[in-house]
């Protein structure tokens, strides 16, 4: 056969299958030639573009108060963060002594600004974030302390020591509560949330196994923070 021929016969078998004037194109014709099935058409359909809403509608979370439910990693309730100081455990149901925090979204990290505990006098809101003595890479701190600090979305020097306090982020359908330790070169480390009940403290950590080969008298674990809105 010559190439012409070939070359007409490629041609009909592809019209056999896909014929532009019906403006058709079927899966069969397209599985012959070795590319996936069309999807249903109901997916295209389901939603007209004009239908969608030009707005991202705001997470249930935001700008609601709501206390710090901290479990334990397997699945025990442990307490609520407490009012004072914050990086206690409050484990008396009902005491009035839980932290009241409020997430201020902006973006990607948000503050968590505190609606207890602020003496009615202060002008600016406290938050809840982070301490650290000297500002260094997360790699080379052992501990982080969670504390009351003033708004800080970058590493600021206070008297209490280095502040970060737009580190929280949240899972919408858990409303699990995240940290993110911001490092002097600017990258963004998860941390994790542990708790000493010897000291009856909560911190973060970067590294567990590190902070407990440090303290091994008093070891930490890991816990986890909820926002529970009530
Ligand atoms: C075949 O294509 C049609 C659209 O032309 C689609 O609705 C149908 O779901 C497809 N079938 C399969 C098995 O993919
Ligand atoms: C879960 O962990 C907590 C904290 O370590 C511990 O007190 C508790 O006994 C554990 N519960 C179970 C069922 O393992």
């Amino acid at each position: 056969m010559s190439s012409k021929i070939l070359a007409l016969l490629g041609f009909v078998l592809f019209f056999a299958g896909f014929n532009p004037i019906l403006g058709k194109e079927t899966n069969a014709s397209r599985l012959k030639r070795g590319l996936p099935p069309l999807p249903p058409a109901s997916l295209f359909n389901k939603r007209p573009a004009s239908a969608q809403p030009s707005y991202t509608p705001r997470p249930p979370w935001y700008n609601h108060p709501g206390r710090i439910h901290v479990f334990a990693g397997n699945g025990t309730a442990l307490g609520y963060v407490g009012d004072s100081p914050v990086n206690g455990l409050n484990t008396i149901a009902d005491s009035g002594e839980d932290l009241h925090v409020q997430p201020l979204a902006r973006g990607e990290l948000f503050d968590l600004s505190i609606s207890s505990s602020t003496p009615k006098s202060r002008k600016t809101p406290l938050y809840l974030g982070v301490v650290t003595a000297r500002n260094k890479p997360l790699r080379d701190l052992i501990k982080v302390s969670l504390s009351t600090v003033n708004q800080a979305r970058r590493t600021t020097a206070s008297e209490k020591g280095f502040i970060q306090s737009t580190i929280w982020s949240i899972d919408p359908s858990t409303k699990e509560l995240k940290a993110q330790y911001l490092d002097p070169d600017g990258s963004k480390h998860p941390v994790l949330l542990a708790f000493d009940s010897h000291g009856n403290e909560l911190h973060f950590v970067g590294d567990i196994n590190l902070y407990n080969s440090v303290n091994r008298d008093f070891p930490s674990i890991v816990v986890r923070f909820y926002l529970s809105e009530d």
